[in-house]
C-alpha cells in the first residue's frame, strides 16, 4: 500500500518541526544535563494541538489522527527525545477515556488534557509487575462511595508533573489479568503522593518516578469502563502508545543519521573525508535503509488505526522494528564519531542513551514479539 500524505499531515509535520526546532533542539542538551522537565513547552505543544492528537474536535483534541500524530512524534523526538516521550505518554492518556470514558468523564477531562491545562499520565508497572502487568498487587477496594486504594507504581512517565492519572488497580481476589480495574486519579486525592525519581542512563528530561497510593480514596465515579476491564484497557492503550514509541525511534534514528554524515563528510583521516571509505559509506546505506522500512511500518500502523480496523500486530511490529533500528543506527553513528561519540561534547552520546529506553518501555522488544506471533499463529 502506498504510503502518501495529504495536506493536512504535511502541514502538521512541518509545524511540528518548526516547533521542534526553535524551541526545543536548542535547549535538549541542557535540559537533559539537569534533568529539566521542560513543562513550559510541554503546555505550549498542548495549545499546538499536540496532546491531544486523537481527541476529536468536539473534546476540544485536534482530532489529527494517528498518522499526523506519528510524523508530529517524529519531528518533537529528532530535536528532544525526552520531550517526545511526554508527547507520546500524554496522547495516551486520553485513550482510555475516549474509548472507555463515560460521557461526563470524557466532558470533564479530555479537553483540558488534549490543550494541556491538564496533563496526563498511565499508570501499569509495579516493582514486580513489568512484562507480566497481570501479576500487579496494587489493590482498590470497594468502599461504597469511593474505592480505597494502596499500592505503589513505578516508572511512571512524567508522574511528578501530571494532574491526571490512568490508574491500574487490583479489584478482586484472582491473580492474575481478569480482576484488574481502569480508575482516574487527580493529583489532589487525599493518600495520593510522588515517591523517589529515577535517576536513568538517558531521556533525563522525562520525569520517571514512583507514585504512592496509601488509603487513597477514588471517587466511584472516576471507575473507567467496566470493573474487570483494566488489563483490556490498558492493552488497548498500549496499542496506540506503541505507535508512539516506533515515532519516537525514528525521529531518534533520523538524528542520528544526520550526526553522522554531518561528521563523517567533516572529519578527514588517511588524506580525505572518511565518508569517502566504503566502510562508512555501508553504515550509511545501511542506516538509511532500516530507518526508511521502520517509517514505512509505522506510518503503515498508524494508518490502520486510523482506518479503524485492528492494529495490534503492525503496532508491535513497528515499536520492535523502530526501535530495534533506533538502537542499530545509534551504535554506528557512534562508531562513526569514533573517540569523540564517546564524549559529551558530541550530540550522538545523547542521542544513543536516549535510544536505549525505546526497546525497553511499552513493552521489551521481547514483548513485541510475544504479540506478534501470537497474531500470526492465530489466523
Ligand atoms: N487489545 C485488547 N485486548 C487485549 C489485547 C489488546 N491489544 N491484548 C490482550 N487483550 C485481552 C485478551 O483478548 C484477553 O482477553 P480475554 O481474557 O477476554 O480473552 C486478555 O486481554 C488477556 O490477554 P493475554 O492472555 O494475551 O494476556 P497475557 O497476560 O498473556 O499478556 C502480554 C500478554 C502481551 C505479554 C501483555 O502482558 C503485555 O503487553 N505486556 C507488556 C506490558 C507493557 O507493555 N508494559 C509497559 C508499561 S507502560 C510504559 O512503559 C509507559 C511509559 O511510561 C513509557
Amino acid at each position: 500500500m502506498p504510503v502518501t500524505l495529504n495536506a493536512e499531515q504535511k502541514m502538521i509535520s512541518l509545524m511540528a518541526k518548526d516547533f521542534a526546532r526553535k524551541e526545543l533542539e536548542p535547549n535538549a542538551a541542557a535540559w537533559e544535563k539537569n534533568q529539566t522537565f521542560p513543562i513550559d513547552a510541554v503546555r505550549k505543544m498542548g495549545g499546538l494541538g499536540l496532546l491531544g492528537m486523537m481527541v476529536p474536535t468536539e473534546y476540544g483534541g485536534s482530532g489529527a489522527g494517528a498518522v499526523s500524530y506519528c510524523l508530529a512524534l517524529q519531528e518533537i523526538a529528532y530535536a528532544c527525545a525526552s520531550t517526545a516521550v511526554t508527547m507520546s505518554v500524554a496522547n495516551l492518556s486520553t485513550e482510555p477515556l475516549l474509548k472507555f470514558g463515560s460521557e461526563a468523564q470524557k466532558e470533564k477531562y479530555l479537553s483540558r488534557l488534549a490543550s494541556g491545562e491538564l496533563l496526563g499520565c498511565f499508570a501499569l508497572t509495579e516493582p514486580s509487575a513489568g512484562s507480566d502487568p497481570g501479576s500487579l498487587q496494587l489493590r482498590a477496594e470497594d468502599r461504597g462511595s469511593h474505592y480505597l486504594v494502596n499500592g505503589t507504581k513505578i516508572f511512571i512517565t512524567h508522574g511528578g508533573y501530571a494532574d491526571v492519572v490512568n490508574l491500574i488497580a487490583r479489584t478482586g481476589q484472582d491473580k492474575g489479568n481478569k480482576d484488574l480495574s481502569a480508575f482516574i486519579v487527580e493529583k489532589g486525592f487525599p493518600g495520593f503522593s510522588v515517591g523517589a525519581k529515577e535517576d536513568k542512563m538517558g531521556l533525563r528530561a522525562s520525569n520517571t518516578v514512583e507514585l504512592i497510593f496509601e488509603d487513597c480514596k477514588i471517587p466511584r465515579e472516576n471507575l473507567l469502563g467496566k470493573l474487570g476491564q483494566g488489563f483490556k484497557i490498558a492493552m488497548t492503550a498500549l496499542d496506540s502508545g506503541r505507535i508512539g514509541i516506533a515515532s519516537q525511534a525514528l525521529g531518534i534514528a533520523r538524528a542520528c543519521m544526520d550526526e553522522a554524515v554531518g561528521y563523517a563528510r567533516e572529519r578527514r583521516q588517511f588524506g580525505k573525508a572518511i565518508s569517502s571509505f566504503q566502510a562508512i559509506q555501508w553504515m550509511i546505506a545501511d542506516m538509511a535503509t532500516g530507518i526508511e522500512a521502520a517509517r514505512l511500518l509505522t506510518l503503515s500502523a498508524a494508518r490502520k488505526k486510523d482506518q479503524g480496523v485492528p492494529f495490534t500486530r503492525e503496532a508491535s511490529m513497528a515499536k520492535l522494528f523502530s526501535s530495534e533500528t533506533a538502537n542499530r543506527v545509534a551504535y554506528q553513528a557512534l562508531q562513526i564519531h569514533g573517540g569523540y561519540g564517546y564524549t559529551k561534547e558530541f550530540k550522538i552520546e545523547r542521542l544513543a542513551r536516549d535510544a536505549r529506553a525505546t526497546t525497553i518501555y511499552e513493552g521489551t522488544s521481547e514483548v513485541q514479539r510475544i504479540v506478534i506471533a501470537r497474531e500470526v499463529l492465530k489466523v
